[in-house]
């Protein structure tokens, strides 16, 4: 039987959170380099998030990086030697990372890549390979070439699908060899909460998002994602596919049927749609009523349909960091998640930020993940975002191994359960600026990046405690839960 030292233990970055160099090497400018940095308030992360284009407009005019962190990130552009040693000294089997897409193709429409981006990734391919680690592969985390936005109108044009497969195409020919798993995109039904981030969706002012539109998007990325399979099993058919989704976790605020009910379709409309398309090979039938109800109206070919059934994915993932509320009453005190907002559960506690801090919800999701699907099952991302200080080079964070130590129990429990796991990725494993609100001081990792929500700071690497402990979780995890 599968143990708990019999799976992957990783650590993850995302190209727009990290690299920084946005200008550098010939890279086009992107989705997340028009993201300006704005200071808490309540809706401060909603209006970092949907941008309009006024907002574009003004970060078009700012020729350096100004209030814009995602074009520093962490300096990865400039630290990736140091960083991939320290990802080797602290002995993760598996380093998650993604492309920049407008690094490889500025405009997104070109016919061929820009090889000075080329270099830049086959060094990135080449050292981590070296380095004895395996490569989790994100071709696309969120930024999308800011030319396709405005001259294409995003995903909702069938059109970037043709220009993902070039892109594809490229990854595949170039580091298939070295690709042991890999998604064609980040948390997919992203899309659907965060339009501009997950599909390139430029928001009308003053206006809800156009749902046929956003679904019409998203349905273009589930058959690029299946092109992506299909180009992958050629070129690499070592590489394994998988598909993500950001999970949510529901529980029903109260037991009464509505309340229970209303769980079911928040976790099936959030988060399930997407898996259930990409690794069953159709649309859920729950979908048409919801389709129905909500007038949308989407055109799926036949040739689509074909797609989607021959080029399911080999593995199914997510991102988990907190469990939510379903309940039909809108009155609840609310608080904040990854991507959603959900009413208080009084039995958490939550982070800094808001997110309910719950590991046994790590082990709902997984079960009902692999109950679901009958695939291999990866956590992709998981981690906490909390506040660190540094003092004399030095980095506390007992709350950060507190976090990762019940999450990694809850995970073994899974694997007890008959779950079968691949593997956990920490996120942020060196400090990243956050993709919902923007913030540099908002850190996962347990690499400390000295640097703050202005983008002040020597960007030097400190480890902090957190690092040793999850050094010596890998290098003994065998004796640890088992
Ligand atoms: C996931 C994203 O939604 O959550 C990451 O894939 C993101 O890009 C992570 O960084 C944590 O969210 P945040 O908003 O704290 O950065």
């Amino acid at each position: 039987m599968k143990k708990t030292k019999d799976i992957l233990w990783g650590g993850a970055t995302a190209s727009s959170q990290y690299e920084g160099g946005y200008k550098e090497g010939g890279k086009g400018l992107d989705t997340q380099d028009c993201r300006p940095y704005l200071k808490r308030t309540s809706d401060a992360t909603t209006s970092t998030r949907l941008l309009t284009q006024d907002i574009i407009d003004e970060a078009k005019k700012c020729e350096g990086i100004g209030h814009y962190p995602f074009r520093q990130g962490s300096d990865g552009y400039h630290h990736i030697d140091e960083d991939i040693a320290l990802l080797k000294e602290l002995g993760i089997d598996i380093y998650r990372f993604s492309i920049s897409w407008a690094r490889l193709y500025p405009h997104g429409d070109e016919e061929t890549p820009n090889e000075e981006g080329i270099k830049f990734y086959d060094h990135i391919f080449k050292e981590v390979h070296k380095a004895g680690m395996k490569i989790f592969l994100t071709m696309n985390h969120y930024a999308v070439p800011l030319y396709l936005v405005e001259n294409y109108g995003g995903w909702t044009n069938r059109k970037l699908i043709e220009f993902y497969e070039r892109f594809a195409t490229v990854v595949f020919e170039n580091w298939g060899e070295y690709i042991d798993y890999f998604l064609p995109f980040n948390e997919i039904n992203a899309g659907y909460f965060s339009p501009y981030n997950g599909v390139g969706l430029v928001k009308e002012k003053d206006q809800p998002y156009n749902q046929t539109l956003v679904f019409q998007s998203l349905h273009h990325q589930f058959v690029a994602s299946a092109k992506t399979i299909k180009i992958a099993k050629k070129l690499s058919p070592k590489s394994q596919s998988g598909c993500m989704v950001a999970c949510f976790c529901y529980y029903p605020l109260t037991s009464t049927p509505e309340d229970n009910l209303k769980a079911v379709r928040d976790e099936e409309i959030h988060q399930w749609f997407a898996v259930d398309i990409l690794a069953n090979g159709h649309y859920p039938s729950y979908m048409d009523r919801f389709f129905r109800e909500n007038d949308i109206h989407l055109t799926v070919t036949e040739e689509d349909s074909e797609l989607l059934k021959k080029y399911t994915c080999d593995f199914v993932s997510f991102s988990y960091y907190s469990s939510s509320i379903a309940t039909c009453k809108e009155d609840g005190q609310q608080t904040a998640g990854n991507l959603v907002v959900s009413t208080k559960n009084p039995h958490l506690k939550a982070s800094d930020w808001g997110w309910q801090i719950d590991p046994v919800g790590l082990r709902i999701m997984l079960n009902k993940m692999y109950d679901r699907t009958q695939k291999p099952v990866f956590i992709c991302e998981n981690g906490l975002g909390a506040h660190d200080i540094m003092e004399d080079g030095l980095i506390h964070d007992p709350y950060r191994i507190d976090y990762l130590e019940q999450h990694f129990k809850q995970i073994d429990e899974a694997i007890d359960d008959g779950v079968d796991v691949i593997g956990y990725i920490m996120w942020g494993v060196i400090d990243i600026v956050s993709a919902g609100s923007c913030e540099m001081e908002k850190r996962y990792g347990v690499v400390y990046v000295d640097a703050n929500n202005l983008g002040q700071g020597t960007y030097k690497r400190y480890k902090k405690d957190s690092f040793k402990w999850y050094h010596d979780f890998i290098e003994n995890k065998h004796k640890q839960f088992n």
